[in-house]
């Protein structure tokens, strides 16, 4: 066992870093490619019993990609079939690296893919029932109790293998979390694609794509809602006691870090792996190498000394008396940015030296937060 193995439902993965379902792995050759990498468990595009009428194809335009800022808005909604993936679930499940993900929206359709899929034996099955588009388009399924009771109770009678529902962001995530746990579910993923949103071009004042919903909406991901799904993380730990995996806006080990010290047993990354294009597979192998060297760094042994790590910390009482941060002249390189963002104006340079006002400061903690070189603690 190394320091990065993880034990989720029964089996160990060999590190908490999976590739997150979606088109860069929705056929054998790309899921083959894919599993030469260094993930811990590959989450091929969902897939399904049928199309759905006039969904065979993605509407044209159906990505908006932002390099820059990191994040993708998407509208696909289709994938390859069951009756696509059937002749290659032997030798898929023989891996024991790739977990199926299976559309939840149509009950029956979902206990059928099920079936196929529990002959083999995959350490557990995704259902889907999250997708922010298609949720827009049909009914928000992922907020919906009673469906998710009904597939989940469904699921769990007639599956032996171990199941996970991967949820949308919503106010009500914790408790609709809640009802698939008391149905019987394994484990929690979160979070799908936010919204959707909409986004346009302002050179044209038109939206910058269909996106085939309309309104140019489209479901986002990437960077731009890493805190809202380390936020469900923290809630969903602090409320649950079954695994919860991470997925939403990962793109840098250190945020991997965090949602494992949020409470979360392995991650899923998606967009910042798409974002890399055909880099995929080497931004995958560096991101694991990173990670393992923070944990060096910060000499973990396991990784399973960090799981939860954050939980009793977040019920520390509030400090309402003052707390000037201290200030270590060695560490400054005298950059001003502490100087720069004080409002109070307490903060100022004098003879190459931070002197802070204490009868200004208000304690907010700002220039701490600014400080490049950690010389404000
Ligand atoms: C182009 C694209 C296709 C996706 N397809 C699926 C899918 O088939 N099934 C699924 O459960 N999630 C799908 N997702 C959602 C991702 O797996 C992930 O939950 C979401 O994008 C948030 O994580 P990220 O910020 O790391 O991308 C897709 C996302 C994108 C951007």
């Amino acid at each position: 066992m190394s320091k990065l193995s993880c034990k989720i439902l029964g089996t160990t993965f060999s590190n908490p870093i999976w590739l997150g379902s979606g088109t860069i792995s929705d056929n054998k050759e790309r899921v083959d490619k894919l599993l030469k990498s260094k993930a811990g468990a590959i989450i091929p595009r969902t897939t399904r019993f049928k199309y759905a009428p006039g969904r065979k194809a993605h509407p044209s335009y159906h990505l908006d990609i932002n390099i820059d800022e990191k994040w993708i808005r998407n509208c696909e909604w289709t994938g390859n079939l069951i009756n696509y993936w059937q002749s290659y679930l032997k030798e898929l499940s023989k891996s024991k690296k790739i977990i199926m993900s299976v559309s939840g929206r149509d009950i029956s359709n979902c206990l059928k893919v099920c079936k196929i899929i529990d002959k083999y034996n995959f350490p557990f099955i995704e259902i889907n029932i999250s997708c922010a588009h298609s949720n827009e388009i049909n009914g928000f399924i992922t907020r919906n109790s009673k469906h998710i009771s009904t597939l989940v109770k469904i699921l769990k009678k007639n599956i032996k293998t171990p199941i996970a529902l991967k949820l949308g962001h919503s106010d009500f995530i914790v408790s609709l979390a809640k009802i698939a746990e008391e149905s019987g579910i394994d484990a929690i993923v979160a979070i799908n694609t936010y919204g959707p949103v909409i986004d346009f071009d302002i050179s044209t004042g038109c939206p910058k794509l269909t996106l085939g919903i309309g309104n140019g909406k489209g479901g986002l991901s990437g960077k731009t809602i890493f805190h809202i799904a380390l936020t469900d993380v923290v809630d969903l730990s602090q409320n649950l006691n079954i695994p919860i995996i991470a997925c939403g806006g990962i793109t840098k080990p250190e945020d991997a870090i965090k949602m494992i010290m949020a409470g979360a047993s392995a991650v899923q990354i998606y967009s910042a792996v798409h974002l890399a294009g055909r880099q995929g597979i080497k931004f995958l192998n560096k991101f694991i190498l990173d990670f393992n060297t923070w944990l060096d760094k910060y000499k973990y042994e396991d990784i399973n000394d960090l799981k939860g790590m954050l939980l009793p910390l977040l019920s520390r009482p509030h400090h309402m008396g003052p707390i000037i941060p201290k200030y270590n002249q060695r560490l400054c390189i005298q950059c001003q940015a502490c100087v720069n963002i004080c409002l109070e104006g307490a903060i100022s340079l004098l003879d190459n030296k931070i002197v802070i006002n204490k009868n200004k400061c208000i304690s907010c903690g700002a220039c701490v937060s600014v400080c490049p070189t950690k010389a404000l603690k």
